[in-house]
């Protein structure tokens, strides 16, 4: 008889810790649909909202979704108009019905973004930091690239006002001073539509990821697809380098 074993059935050993998402395929989505490619995001922010539901019910820790990146901004204005309008959106809706489980961190640089949205950001945070149940990360305005840069400028200044002695930088104290501080790195990083990159996401953190693609575009993806992410990732034999 065949066994079917689900997520569900799993050990919490066999689960990640830590899942990883890049959103890609909304465009394509759309325009399969002859559909401009916003609606191919306003689908992607409801399949977004779906798997944050979902790794919670199976007891995912950390989730971090790539919401749009340092260099989404060469995108056409009206597209970048319509994400951003989408976080201001999933962000109002959160306050109103705050799930006090969840933990709201957004990683990049919020400085470019207007006053209103980042104090909306910010304060999202700040009401949500003491929830414990599982930690959610956006990544907005976010590179993985420019993220270190901010990091070394941040210990460039410490040695420059004296308060910091070179024998203490190594991996964990550097980690510190990245926008993930305190989290732990990325177990399972999932990339939907066929696409094989990393596309400049969370590159400190995933140094050791496992890395799960499928054909599936984003608005497509599921809690189905979930687990059978998950399933795969619970067969891979993790070294570390080690043997
Ligand atoms: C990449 O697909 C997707 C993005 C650049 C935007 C992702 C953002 C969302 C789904 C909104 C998320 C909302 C919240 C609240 C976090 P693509 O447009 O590059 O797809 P393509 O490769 O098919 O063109």
């Amino acid at each position: 008889m065949a066994y079917n074993i689900t997520v569900k059935d799993m050990l919490p050993s066999q689960m990640p810790v830590h899942i990883g998402f890049i959103m890609d395929g909304n465009g394509r989505w759309a325009k399969k649909r002859g559909l401009p490619r916003k609606f191919g995001h306003r689908e992607g922010a409801k399949t977004f909202e779906k798997i944050v539901d979902y790794c919670k019910e199976i007891g995912i820790k950390y989730i971090s979704f790539y919401a749009f990146s340092t260099e989404n901004w060469k995108r056409p204005k009206d597209e970048i108009e319509a994400i951003i309008d989408l976080f201001r959106k999933y962000i109002d809706d959160v306050r109103e019905h705050i799930d006090k489980d969840v933990k709201v961190i957004f990683l990049g640089d919020k400085s470019v973004f207007d006053d209103v949205l980042r104090k909306k950001m910010l304060k999202l945070e700040e009401d949500s930091k003491d929830f414990t149940t599982m930690t959610l990360l956006i990544a907005v305005n976010y590179g993985g690239r420019d993220e270190i840069i901010r990091a070394v400028r941040n210990v460039a200044i410490q040695y420059k006002n004296n308060q910091l002695d070179i024998s203490s930088i190594n991996e964990d104290f550097f980690g510190k001073h990245l926008d993930t501080s305190g989290i732990p790195d990325v177990d399972l990083l999932i990339r939907p539509s066929g696409e094989m990159r990393l596309s400049n996401f969370l590159i400190w953190q995933s140094a050791y990821a496992e890395f799960y693609y499928t054909n599936v575009l984003w608005p497509d993806f599921s809690p189905k697809e979930l687990d059978k992410a998950i399933l795969d990732y619970s067969k891979r034999g993790r070294r570390f380098g080690g043997v």
